[in-house]
């Protein structure tokens, strides 16, 4: 089992380190930086993520003599650098003299120089600029020994995910051209006998810009899958250069694994990343915000179909773009690093290795804050790098998990679009809300893609998949009849992959498989709560379903639907299909996730674990398990173990402590 994707080069061990941005510091700074990163144990920089205007300050006038000097310092040191193609962000010249690159709104709006990443990624002078810087980084840095990984430009769509520019809508009409082929065939998938918007031709189709109301659904949607593919289609562009002059480094760019990412579909993305890399930040207001990480860790390794990835940055402390910046708390960025390696991260990174003194991020914290040295962060940091080198045995071991939750971003996309019978849907927090459930269960879950459903999970979870082509229907169907569990929640398989709906009853693509037929929905209104009959309640959705087929396992209790499933189970193959048209509230979740775990048979890492302690395994090729322990909660656990603990460096005869906020890593063969 080693992993398929090649990782950056000379880096041992779980890879350490950070953006690096030494073009804001002057040399004597730059010069302690490095002899601070070898007391840290860093041993992986990322540099010139920002760095086109000070690489090119004029056109063509080029001054890479600072740059030489930073990878050489590096390399001394024994630091590898994941390079950047130094064009995420234009420098003020090129958008002075080519306005023209920059990016639009929907409403017209033109997003100007002066922050970041302004720039219309469909347009083709822009590309042409960014091929040829990037050209320039690979030609001056490809035989640098320092040159470890090519980063593409930095977080693809951040900001601007949905450019509307004249060249995307020209972008736009090629992609359509290419998918549809015709005219009429773009207004048959768009439905655009409604509304008066048959198009004649290609030309006169725009990408969805502001309008008087609703604008067409699958307009949209294809807009949003466009997007996403332009953004790809720029990434491809910038790493086949690198491919050409670099053919022995791997490449990638770093994406936004999360539940506050919406609008690229990552798992397509997949195939061209030579290795994953993902940044994750916590939402200071979520109570639950280590639920979320372990979500964007597992959901970044299904993207990398269970290989190792690299966490390519978090932050140290508090971050500069919430409403409220809470710093972390004791122990806690210790906790989240390793929460990222238990679930298959074999690089941890931050944003950023010195923490700025000037600039839109001054408040965001650092590896290195504005305390200096003699602060509880840069312990931490000292810490973390302790602790990587002790858990070197780990990097490219493989996570195992029993249960698959599907996730897609298409149904993401669509579910919650406007005209829709309720308005208060979010696909993330459908989808958290049996995640949760697991989570609390101890029960380790590969999060992946319905276009490749893997075997081999015993249960699988479909929280409101909500567009799905008959593929997708077939390899979830199959998975239920070769054994697994499936379970699919309210407002999935209801339209097809151009949006339109799958007549004779919902859920159309799933009601052979549920055994039931829904007529019609009855959303719920806000804070309308219904009982079901086991005492638990919902909230948001529920609907007329009738059994054809399934048994209730729930009824309602009150309302209109009095006495009419709300939840079933439908025998399917050497499975089982259950449906759920509603929204339970946690109870309920947690409810049915144990019925269904006792059905598959499905056990925690370590079963009876107090609330609040994670526990996740990873498995090396030769049969080697490691054991991680996060314990989130203020008081110390016992887990009952045998084997080696790499942090503290103990054999483990019978019980180990895991005290309080803190992390133990058990070899425990
Ligand atoms: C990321 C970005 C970094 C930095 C960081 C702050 O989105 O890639 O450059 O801005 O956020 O949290």
């Amino acid at each position: 089992m080693t992993p398929r994707r090649p990782w950056p080069l000379n880096v041992d061990g779980i890879a350490y380190g950070g953006d690096y941005n030494p073009e804001q510091w002057p040399l004597e700074v730059q010069t302690e930086d490095v002899r601070l990163m070898r007391e840290a144990g860093v041993g992986l920089v990322s540099v010139a993520i920002f760095s086109w205007a000070q690489l090119e300050p004029r056109e063509g006038d080029f001054d890479f003599a600072w740059l030489d000097a930073v990878l050489d310092r590096l390399h001394a040191a024994g630091i590898g650098v994941a390079l950047a193609t130094a064009t995420a962000s234009p420098p003020p010249w090129l958008t002075r003299k080519h306005p023209e690159i920059l990016p639009r709104l929907a409403d017209g709006t033109v997003l100007h120089q002066g922050s970041r990443q302004s720039y219309a990624v469909a347009s083709p002078l822009f590309r042409d600029y960014a091929l040829g810087m990037t050209r320039r980084m690979a030609e001056r840095y490809r035989d640098h020994p320092a040159l470890a990984l090519w980063h593409v430009d930095n977080e693809l769509g951040c900001h601007v995910p949905h450019d509307c520019s004249d060249a995307a809508a020209e972008a736009f009409r090629r992609w359509l051209r290419h998918r549809y082929g015709t005219p009429a065939a773009l207004n048959t998938a768009w439905g655009t006998a409604f509304w008066s918007q048959h198009y004649d031709s290609f030309d006169e189709v725009l990408p969805p810009l502001s309008a008087p109301t609703f604008v067409n659904p699958t307009q949209q949607l294809d807009f949003a899958r466009f997007s996403s593919d332009e953004l790809l289609t720029h990434y491809r562009a910038l790493r086949d250069v690198l491919r050409e002059l670099t053919p022995h480094v791997p490449t990638t760019t770093n994406l936004m694994m999360s539940t506050g990412t919406k609008w690229m579909d990552y798992f397509s993305w997949a195939d061209d990343l030579d290795v994953v890399a993902n940044d994750h930040y916590l939402i200071a207001g979520d109570p639950e915000a280590h639920i979320e990480l372990a979500f964007s860790a597992d959901l970044s390794r299904g993207v990398a179909g269970g290989d190792p990835w690299m966490l390519m940055e978090h932050s140290t402390s508090a971050v500069n773009w919430q409403p409220r910046n809470r710093a972390k708390g004791p122990g806690e960025m210790l906790r989240n690093s390793l929460a990222h390696v238990a679930r298959g991260a074999d690089a941890v990174m931050f944003f950023q290795w010195r923490q700025s003194a000037a600039g839109a991020e001054k408040y965001h914290s650092a590896m290195l804050p504005h305390a200096g040295e003699d602060s509880d962060v840069w312990r931490g940091t000292l810490e973390l790098g302790r602790r990587l080198r002790s858990l070197s045995p780990v990097r490219g071991s493989r996570v195992v998990a029993d249960v698959a939750l599907v996730f897609d971003y298409p149904s993401w996309w669509a579910s919650e679009s406007e005209g829709h019978p309720t308005q208060a849907l979010s696909y993330p927090d459908e989808v958290m809300r049996w995640y949760r459930a697991l989570w609390r269960r101890g029960v380790t879950v590969d999060i992946v893609s319905p276009r490749t459903v893997p075997s081999g999970h015993r249960v699988v979870i479909v929280p409101t998949l909500y567009a799905v082509d008959d593929g997708c229907a077939a390899r979830i169907a199959e998975a239920a009849h070769g054994g697994a569990s499936v379970l699919v929640t309210f407002f999935s398989g209801i339209v097809d992959e151009n949006d339109h709906v799958r007549l004779g009853g919902y859920p159309g693509a799933f009601r052979e498989l549920l055994g039931v037929r829904t007529e019609e929905f009855h959303p719920l209104l806000q804070d309308e709560t219904l009982t079901l009959d086991d005492g638990t309640s919902a909230t948001l959705w529920s609907e007329r379903t009738r059994l054809e087929g399934a048994r209730a396992v729930r009824t309602w209790a009150e309302g209109p639907l009095e006495g009419l499933p709300a939840v079933t189970r439908n025998p399917a193959g050497r499975g089982s299909a259950w449906y759920v048209g509603t929204r339970p509230d946690a109870d309920g979740v947690a409810r049915i996730v144990d019925a269904l775990l006792a059905e598959a048979d499905v056990a925690p890492a370590v079963p009876g674990l107090a609330d609040g302690v994670e526990a996740v395994r990873r498995r090396a090729d030769d049969g080697t398990s490691f054991l991680f322990l996060i314990n989130h909660t203020s008081h110390d656990v016992e887990v009952p173990a045998t084997g080696r603990e790499l942090i503290r460096g103990e054999e483990v005869r019978s019980h180990l402590t895991v005290p309080a906020l803190e992390t133990a890593v058990l070899r425990e063969r």
